[in-house]
């Protein structure tokens, strides 16, 4: 466990009464959540309950209904694009699928938050070098996107999230799709990112494995709200039906427990993106 400190930090992010609908279906009804600074955080829950959802409305991608979301303390929700920028370049994120631009080699799909943000001096290739030296992918600067196995792009898009630095890096599925040693790399990148550096991790899962290594803290989400917010070892003791369902991977929809589900998650986005 990256920590064993039982003191409360104070929080980097907290969401109060988050509302979203989507075409009038809601998906986040009236969600409270503390990010607690230097620790990490999973969020788990089943595929489509808003997890993706919830990381936008960290980064200003997706505002709420209603709601409030602070970033130490101070309100974000309501910001314009313009306002949002400096709170976007402290917060990196690893999106669900790495999303590279697939046109650009490693090295420019690194430089480009660099270059985005008007940081671009003679040491660029320096911080492109050692951000990729951070992931174990020095050598391949030159590749494509299209060269690399899933588990490498995932870990040129974590470079990416942390090339400029950020005191928060929110993860969205990080592992999914990879095979469990591919994913270990990632987790123990997460937990060294956290350790080495000081980074608050928000790390959006469905891989129970990668949770209970990353984990200071666990909350599952259900009905649009938190319904279970703990330590590892509380969720894993609790006797919560809900929380217990998940855990063994059977799938909960509005209350009732059924069938298998959770463990054949597929859902990714596209790989790529064009910039
Ligand atoms: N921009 C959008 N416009 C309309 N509906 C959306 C939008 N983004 C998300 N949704 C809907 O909100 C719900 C929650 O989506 P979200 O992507 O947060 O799920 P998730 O928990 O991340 O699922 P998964 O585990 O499959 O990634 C889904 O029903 C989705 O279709
Ligand atoms: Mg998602």
């Amino acid at each position: 466990m990256p920590s064993d400190s039982e003191e409360t930090n104070p929080p980097i992010v907290s969401l109060r009464g988050i509302n979203k609908r989507f075409d009038g279906r809601p998906v986040l009804q009236g969600l409270d959540l503390e990010v607690e600074t230097g620790r990490s955080l999973v969020i788990m829950g089943p595929s489509g309950c808003g997890k993706s959802v919830l990381l936008k409305h960290i980064v200003g991608l997706l505002r709420p209904d209603s709601g409030e979301v602070r970033f130490h303390g101070q309100r974000i929700d309501a910001m314009n694009e313009r306002g949002f920028r400096p709170i976007r370049r402290r917060i990196g994120f690893l999106f669900q699928g790495a999303a590279l631009f697939d046109s650009m080699t490693v090295r420019e799909n690194v430089a480009f938050p660099l270059l985005e943000t008007g940081q671009a001096g003679p040491d660029l290739e320096q911080r492109v070098r050692e951000t990729l030296d951070r992931v174990g992918l020095a050598d391949t600067l030159d590749k494509m996107p299209s060269e690399l196995s899933g588990g490498m792009r995932k870990r040129v898009g974590l470079a990416r999230a942390i090339v400029l630095e950020p005191e928060m890096v929110l993860y969205d599925e990080p592992t999914t799709g990879l095979d469990p040693i591919r994913g270990n790399v990632i987790n123990d990148l997460i937990v060294r990112l956290q350790r080495d550096l000081n980074i608050t991790s928000v790390v959006v899962t469905h891989d129970l494995d990668s949770a209970f290594q990353v984990a200071d803290r666990m909350v599952l989400l259900h009905e649009g709200r938190v319904r279970m917010d703990g330590t590892p070892d509380v969720l894993r003791h609790t006797s919560d039906p809900v929380v217990r369902a998940f855990l063994e991977g059977r799938e909960v929809s509005d209350g009732s427990i059924d069938d298998p589900g959770i463990g054949a998650h597929t859902s990714e986005e596209p790989e790529t993106l064009r910039p």
